[in-house]
């Protein structure tokens, strides 16, 4: 089967830092592919990469076989790609459901569909984090775990292909955090989504993904599936380190 993203030799500098170095592996359709490694790693600068936000200096980034390495973020958008940020970022003057309603709008191409269907809509990507009961109240009041869902909501709203995560747990209570990775889990099957997921918990991967892929100084350490990865000597030597089992 084709894949439904190509990252071939990507490499992002900031000054003298190589962040991203020579990076290449691909994202099938349908997967849940993991994508670890140790703080600094270069994880984000990935997604960031992948999605338009910042500018890779080299390789190519396909997407069902169209050269997107240049696309601007809303076009890549339009095409079906969708994030969340390690950090939330909300439009603190806007509630909850307009928030979502903005997403929704500004992440299709073209709006052939009512204010009251978009509205619908929205609220019902609201209900399905369970946010509904919020959808009146200003981002700037809503919890940090509240946040992150709206997060959610937001990039479900865009009706992608490939979600991309960037850490759904950090900052989160282990309450919290158990309901936001069920959260992404059921967003998978019922929206049908291919999930990109940065996550420094490996139980969550361990469990929810197809493969994974793991980073350390930028470059590409292994990748496979997750019992494969987590046994890669170089992977326990830069990131898990030995018996991390016992401390997942
Ligand atoms: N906008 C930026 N300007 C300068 N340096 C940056 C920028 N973004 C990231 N970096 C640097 O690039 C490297 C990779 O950072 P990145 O945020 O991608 O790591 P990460 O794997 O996501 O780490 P974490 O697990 O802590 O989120 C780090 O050395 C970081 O300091
Ligand atoms: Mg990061």
């Amino acid at each position: 089967m084709a894949p439904l993203i190509t990252v071939r030799h990507l490499v992002k500098r900031f000054g003298g830092i190589v962040a991203v170095n020579d990076v290449s592996f691909d994202i099938h359709e349908g997967e849940t592919l993991g994508f670890i490694g140790p703080n600094g790693a270069g994880k984000s600068t990935v997604v960031n990469c992948l999605t338009g936000y910042i500018a890779a200096d080299e390789g190519v980034v396909t997407m069902n076989g169209v050269d997107i390495t240049k696309m601007k973020p809303h076009e890549r958008a339009h095409m079906g790609l969708a994030r969340t940020y390690q950090i939330p970022r909300p439009f603190p003057e806007l509630t909850a459901l307009t928030s979502v309603l903005a997403s929704s709008i500004s992440g299709k191409k073209r709006i052939n569909q009512s204010f009251q269907d978009a509205m619908y809509d929205a609220t019902h990507y609201l209900e399905f984090v369970g946010l509904f009961s919020k959808r009146n109240i200003l981002a700037r009041d809503l919890t940090f775990y509240e946040l992150r869902m709206l997060e959610l909501a937001r990039a479900l709203a865009t009706t992608p292909k490939l979600l991309f995560i960037d850490e759904v747990m950090a900052g989160l209570n282990p309450g919290e955090a158990k309901n936001a990775t069920r959260m992404i889990v059921r967003a998978k099957e019922q929206f049908n989504v291919t999930v990109f997921w940065i996550e420094h918990v490996m139980a969550v991967l361990m469990e929810a993904a197809d493969r994974i892929v793991a980073i350390n100084y930028g470059a590409k350490l292994a990748e496979g599936t997750p019992e494969e990865v987590v046994n890669n000597d170089d992977v326990i030597e830069a990131y898990l380190g030995r018996g991390w089992r016992n401390y997942a």
